[in-house]
């Protein structure tokens, strides 16, 4: 449909400009020593790539980066606004700099993300904590020089929630936290109004990235090293639907996975309307791509499933798990429920445990229901008390820590090949992967991190595996 193509946009040439003149400034200011920037990220892999965005920014107009808010000339929150519990450690955070700024005068203490995208939370912002200059959302991360460049030489308030939710920008200057695990966005936005989700009204439309942009990416990543790249979208089975050339997600992956060298290569998140069996084939066959589908069911009910607005039933998705068992070696499977939707009883919480049971997930991301202004969920009866969902809830985690420890114990005795994450400060030991997204502890030099190595299984504790180099 040619009315919905998008097309890239490169990052407007005055931002340029900009980073210039900030990097001018706080030279100025600063009398030759590097400006410090503090930045926090809160929620999902999403808004960790937009500050590694944000960082690179920064790094170009002269900036250097602490751990240490004390130490630091710029403050910036990174926000998430998926639940009510997300939203209130930031403004809890967000209260505890009054202190700050009250030593530190000079700092500048800005706010970004998908909260600040909500008209309501900027208004707070605005009027309970004057001592925040600049708040930005989501949608506005193209033009962050010039807002920071204003809020610099202004000494004001600037406050902006963009418009922009349908375009998509190319040429940002990444600056990535990790140098063998990174994150590749292949889309942005999100189109599927589940009911209870805030995400489509604070991160606008879908939209997605050109194949060749990204393929380039990918291959500029592997050659710098990284071993472990996971394409991110809200909903990444529906990538390409903006392109002038449509391309299917698995076509994507099939030619990222053809890219020589020694990586693997996961995606997240799969929309269980839109998985298909291509790509489950395409990951069957594929050099570098994980044997991992984190694929979200939310509820086992199909009358909540229905309420939620999913567009799948049980069946359809018990159907997509047993194809991907079937062809997919190895396959470990993980999920996120959401537990106590409005109008969820008991009865339809015992089919959420009942497919859990039945496909035996990995591991799993369990969720209570959070009313989020102004999605349908919100205005919808919720007759379940609190603490009846909370009974509800550790239920969930019981089963669940049966069934992962269940899974676990049969890997002893196998070998694995797991990617070195790094040391565990506590006990020194080494801190590792599976393709499956198992995490397994072992003895070993820290110079390993960062590489393969195969790893004999030798004990299982509840979802954590030990084991032994070889
Ligand atoms: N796009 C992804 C999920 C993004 S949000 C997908 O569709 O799978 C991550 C998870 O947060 C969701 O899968 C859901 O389980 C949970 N979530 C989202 N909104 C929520 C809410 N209002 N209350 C509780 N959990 C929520
Ligand atoms: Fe939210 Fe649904 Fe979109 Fe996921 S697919 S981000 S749960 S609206
Ligand atoms: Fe949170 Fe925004 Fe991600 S709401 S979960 S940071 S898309």
């Amino acid at each position: 449909m040619p009315g919905n193509i998008i097309k890239p946009e490169p990052l407007p040439g005055k931002q340029q400009e900009y980073m210039k003149l900030i990097a001018e400034i706080m030279e100025i200011r600063k009398r030759g020593e590097a400006p410090l920037a503090y930045i926090r990220t809160y929620g999902c892999q999403q808004n960790v790539a937009d500050s590694e965005k944000i960082k690179g920014m920064l790094a170009l107009s002269g900036f250097g980066f602490t751990d240490n808010p004390d130490d630091a000339d710029f403050i910036l929150f990174n926000t998430c606004a998926v639940r009510e519990h997300a939203e209130d450690r930031v403004f809890g955070n967000v209260g505890a700099l009054k202190n700050l700024k009250r030593r530190h005068p000079q700092i500048l203490i800005a706010l970004c993300g998908c909260m600040m995208e909500q008209k309501h939370v900027a208004d707070r912002i605005y009027n309970s904590f004057p001592f925040v200059g600049l708040v930005f959302g989501t949608h506005s991360l193209h033009h962050f020089p010039e807002l920071l460049y204003t809020s610099l030489v202004n000494g004001g308030r600037v406050f902006e929630r963009g418009n922009d939710d349908k375009k998509i920008y190319e040429g940002f200057p990444v600056r990535r936290d990790g140098s063998f695990k990174g994150w590749l966005p292949i889309m942005y936005g999100c189109n599927n109004f589940c009911t209870y989700c805030i995400v489509p009204y604070v991160r606008g439309r879908e939209r997605s990235r050109e194949k060749d942009v990204i393929v380039a990416e990918a291959r500029q990543m592997i050659s710098d090293g990284f071993k472990d790249i996971t394409l991110l979208g809200q909903n990444v089975n529906s990538y390409g639907k903006t392109l002038q050339t449509p391309v299917s997600f698995a076509e994507l992956i099939e030619e990222i996975d053809g890219i020589d060298g020694d990586y693997w290569l996961r995606f997240m998140t799969s929309h269980p309307k839109d998985c298909s069996k291509e790509l489950i084939d395409t990951i069957a066959r594929g050099r570098h791509i994980s044997k991992h589908l984190h694929l979200p069911f939310q509820s086992g009910s199909d009358r909540i499933l229905k309420a939620m607005n999913r567009h799948y039933d049980r069946k359809r998705y018990l159907d997509i798990i047993s194809y991907a068992k079937e062809n997919i070696e190895g396959l470990s499977l993980t999920s996120d429920i959401i537990v106590g939707f409005p109008g969820e009883t008991y009865e339809d919480f015992k089919q959420t445990l009942s497919l859990i049971r039945e496909v035996e997930f990995t591991s799993l991301f369990t969720f209570i229901f959070s009313p989020r202004k102004g999605t349908p969920a919100e205005k919808l009866d919720d007759p379940i008390p609190a603490e009846e969902k909370s009974k509800w809830f550790q239920e969930l985690l019981d089963v669940q820590e049966e069934i992962a420890a269940k899974r676990c114990s049969a890997m002893v005795g196998q070998t694995e090949r797991v990617l070195i994450e790094g040391v565990k400060p506590k006990t020194g030991e080494l801190n590792a992967r599976t393709s499956g997204n198992i995490i397994v502890e072992l003895d070993g030099s820290p110079e390993l991190t960062g590489t393969f190595q195969n790893v004999k299984i030798t004990k299982a504790r509840n979802w954590i595996l030990k084991g032994e180099l070889i």
